[in-house]
């Protein structure tokens, strides 16, 4: 059994952040984001991992390389162009074996992977997908199934009246390789408009597994601050392994912060961060790495990456800043606001809402 991740979109809709880093290695608190998925994988005994890339692939493997250094045996199916999320499995097909197990790149969840794979295993099914129950569906694509867990019916972008279920292509799943057959090599084709419809079409069983835990696809910017929310206030099970100086207020031990700062957890303060006295890191503050707070600047509800500065009383909050970002002195940064790598903003400016 080997697993394929697709990781070759854009991410266009997390712009500007993904301008200079693709999606799948977008820092999620204390590691690169398909670090989740590598580890959910290995629970379920899986440690031959396909990486399917095609935008910034040197970018991706600069981070996680052949895998060796973290105990995984990481191959890359690199597109020349984009061949959609089928072409992009079908690209990856000769490194397969038996059983696969494919990941949409953006997806973070606890569903009990060893669990779906042993299920599917003894249903004898040529796929499983893996659904997830939403409240408000019309967004994606639906999935039918009936009392005994067979899918019956796929549904994209419904209209109103046409939505008979709430459960959602969670974007995971495990299937036999052979089927693989169905796509044709080398051009753009959809898994979920393509691929598992034409399985249905020559009457193979597709089973459904609702996971009904934790999901959620970081390709926004709202889900993106989301994820970093939840695992700060362990919504998601994830054992941070940085330390905890107050309630929930996580600093690395490499990490320096003046005796005069103050943490309001839940919070996480990287390696390498300086944080300066009076400076606040407020609830729901992520410094990923390298970040430095001077004197009286606060931040809360909101990501920075690596090596961004905020001047003397600068105010950062509800917003997501790529690396090297500088605010300038009592500069102030408001919600939704996303600024790309190396952007500068002058003292004493304010950004509005969404900017
Ligand atoms: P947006 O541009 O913001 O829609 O994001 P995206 O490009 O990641 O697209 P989407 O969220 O629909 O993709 C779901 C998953 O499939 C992501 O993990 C993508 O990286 C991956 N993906 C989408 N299209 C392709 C493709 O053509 N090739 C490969 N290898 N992966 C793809």
């Amino acid at each position: 059994m080997k697993s394929v991740i697709l990781a070759g979109g854009e991410g266009t809709r997390l712009r500007p952040l993904t301008l200079q880093l693709p999606k799948p290695v977008v820092p999620v608190l204390d590691r690169p984001f398909l670090q989740y998925q590598l580890d959910l994988l290995a629970s379920a005994g899986v440690r031959d991992v396909v990486f399917s890339v095609a935008y910034q692939p040197d970018r991706v493997r600069r981070v996680f390389g052949d895998g060796s250094a973290i105990g995984r045996n990481i191959i890359y199916a690199i597109e020349d162009t984009p061949l959609g999320t089928g072409g992009a499995v079908r690209n990856a097909w000769p490194h397969l074996d038996d059983l696969t197990v494919v990941f949409n790149g953006d997806v973070l969840t606890d569903v009990d992977l060893p669990k779906v794979v042993a299920d599917h295993r003894a249903s004898g099914a040529t796929a499983t997908i893996v659904l997830y129950p939403v409240p408000n569906p019309a967004a994606y694509g639906l999935v039918e199934f009936d009392g005994s867990s067979r899918v019956t019916r796929f549904l994209e972008k419904p209209k109103p009246e046409e939505i008979t279920t709430d459960t959602i292509n969670a974007g995971i799943y495990v299937l036999d390789s052979r089927a693989l057959e169905l796509i044709p090599p080398g051009v753009s084709h959809s898994i979920e408009r393509g691929f598992f419809p034409a399985l249905l079409q020559r009457g193979d069983l597709v089973r459904a597994h609702v996971h009904r835990g934790y999901w959620i696809d970081i390709g926004t910017p709202e889900k993106y601050l989301q994820v970093h929310a939840d695992l700060l206030d362990g919504r998601f099970p994830h054992a941070i392994a940085a330390p905890e100086r107050g309630p929930r207020a996580f600093v690395d031990a490499a990490a320096s912060v003046s005796d005069g700062a103050r943490l309001e957890g839940p919070c996480y303060v990287g390696p390498g961060c300086r944080i300066e006295q009076g400076a606040v890191v407020g609830p729901g503050a992520v410094l990923t790495r390298d970040v430095a707070l001077a004197s009286g600047a606060r931040v809360e509800s909101s990501v920075l990456w690596a090596g961004c500065t905020l001047g003397p009383e600068a105010r950062v909050r509800g917003a997501l800043l790529a690396s090297k970002v500088a605010v300038g002195a009592h500069a102030q940064v408001g919600p939704g606001a996303c600024l790309g790598e190396d952007a500068r903003i002058p003292d004493h400016s304010r950004l509005c809402a969404g900017a």
